[in-house]
């Protein structure tokens, strides 16, 4: 158990006036995350090292006796999976993940089935999960809930480390972490991820992911970020505030047939129209954000397009089968930086290196 833990010595009205950039020390333990809750937590030597170790274990697992030794890493250890909003890939990858690397995983997926029902605060219920498990997975429609649990349970006699699996509209750190990871192999052979272009487009006011990913973004010099959304649906105000501050070039655009043919990679998201108050999105022309079989003779031969997934209308079924869609390989690599996540956490990745090493020398 981490006991040396700066969140412990911050009382909490002293931590919610922290800006995202100073709470980020705070969730590591020296350079290596604790909890994993915010993108601004990260650097790019940390990045870089989930994903070399994503790529070990993938590499492990290949074999039957790999697959043993990757199961017993954690097996001592418990982990609760706590999704109060819907999820497929994500509670799975985490499921699939939990099962590569041995530790042994259990699950409230709807408060209506645990004592929440009853009255029970989501605080108490999670304080309860803390007494049984060695680590905290959430996901939960209160942007920042998953901070207050990591501060409160770094002050309470069982400190365990939290991973945020999606907060409200606010972020989803391991989305990103996969996206990174997904682009990072894809741009493998032609010079990385830095000085690419990167377009997000459809629902970038409310969608977690896109936000994370823009921020993680920033640690890839010369890469150029375009968002392309209707008006009413475009990227914070305090994403490009933080773009800015780094220095980071960008572009905000509505006309998605422009930039289709001038950049690298296109991240396709989905409306988030759960958080409509009245259907206001139903009255948005969103069609013309939909990538469709014909845009293919416009995009580069190189280029890739991502999707965080679930997908509507926004890709169309037909573009799945060229090799630049390569979403449903982002889903697989989910589980492979999601049991590198929990390793680090755990500080058990340098079995994984030993291991590797005899296997590759
Ligand atoms: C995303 C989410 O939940 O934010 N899904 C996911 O985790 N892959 C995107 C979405 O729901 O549109």
């Amino acid at each position: 158990m981490y006991r040396n833990n700066p969140l412990s010595k911050m009382p909490w009205e002293s931590f919610l006036k922290l800006s995202p950039e100073e709470k980020g020390p705070y969730f590591m333990r020296s350079d290596r995350p604790y909890h994993a809750l915010i993108a601004q937590q990260f650097n790019r030597p940390t990045l870089d090292r989930l994903c070399e170790l994503a790529s070990r274990i993938r590499r492990i697992a290949k074999t039957r006796g790999g697959t043993l030794f990757l199961r017993d890493l954690l097996s001592e250890k418990r982990a609760m999976l706590y999704f109060a909003q819907p999820s497929t890939r994500t509670f799975l990858s985490f499921y699939a993940a939990c099962q590569i690397v041995g530790i042994q995983q259990a699950e409230v997926r709807d408060t209506a089935t645990s004592s929440e029902l009853k009255g029970e605060s989501p605080e108490d219920s999670i304080r309860t999960f803390s007494s049984y498990f060695d680590l905290i997975v959430m996901r939960h429609p209160v942007g920042g809930f998953a901070e207050k649990i990591a501060w409160m349970l770094s002050n309470s006699e069982r400190p365990v480390p939290v991973i945020n699996a999606g907060s409200g509209k606010d972020q989803h750190p391991t989305q990103a972490l996969l996206d990174i990871y997904t682009l990072q192999r894809s741009f493998e052979r032609h010079g990385g991820i830095e000085g690419k272009r990167i377009a997000f487009v459809g629902d970038l006011a409310r969608g977690r992911t896109v936000r994370s990913l823009a921020l993680l973004l920033t640690l890839y010099p010369g890469v150029k970020q375009y968002f392309c959304a209707p008006e009413s649906l475009q990227i914070g105000g305090d994403i490009l505030a933080a773009l800015d501050k780094a220095g980071i070039e960008y572009e905000i655009s509505s006309d998605f047939e422009k930039i289709i043919p001038e950049v690298d990679a296109i991240y396709m998201t989905r409306i988030q129209d759960e958080w409509d108050t009245a259907q206001e999105s139903r009255q948005i022309e969103i069609e013309k954000f939909h990538f469709k079989a014909h845009h293919l003779q416009a995009l580069k031969e190189e280029a890739v397009i991502l999707h965080p997934l679930p997908r509507r209308k926004e890709i169309s079924p037909d573009v799945d089968s060229d090799p630049r869609a390569i979403y449903w390989r982002q889903v697989r690599n989910g589980m492979w930086i999601r049991a590198a996540l929990i390793l680090t956490i755990f500080d058990r990745e340098k079995e994984v290196d030993r291991y590797y090493h005899d296997l590759t020398s």
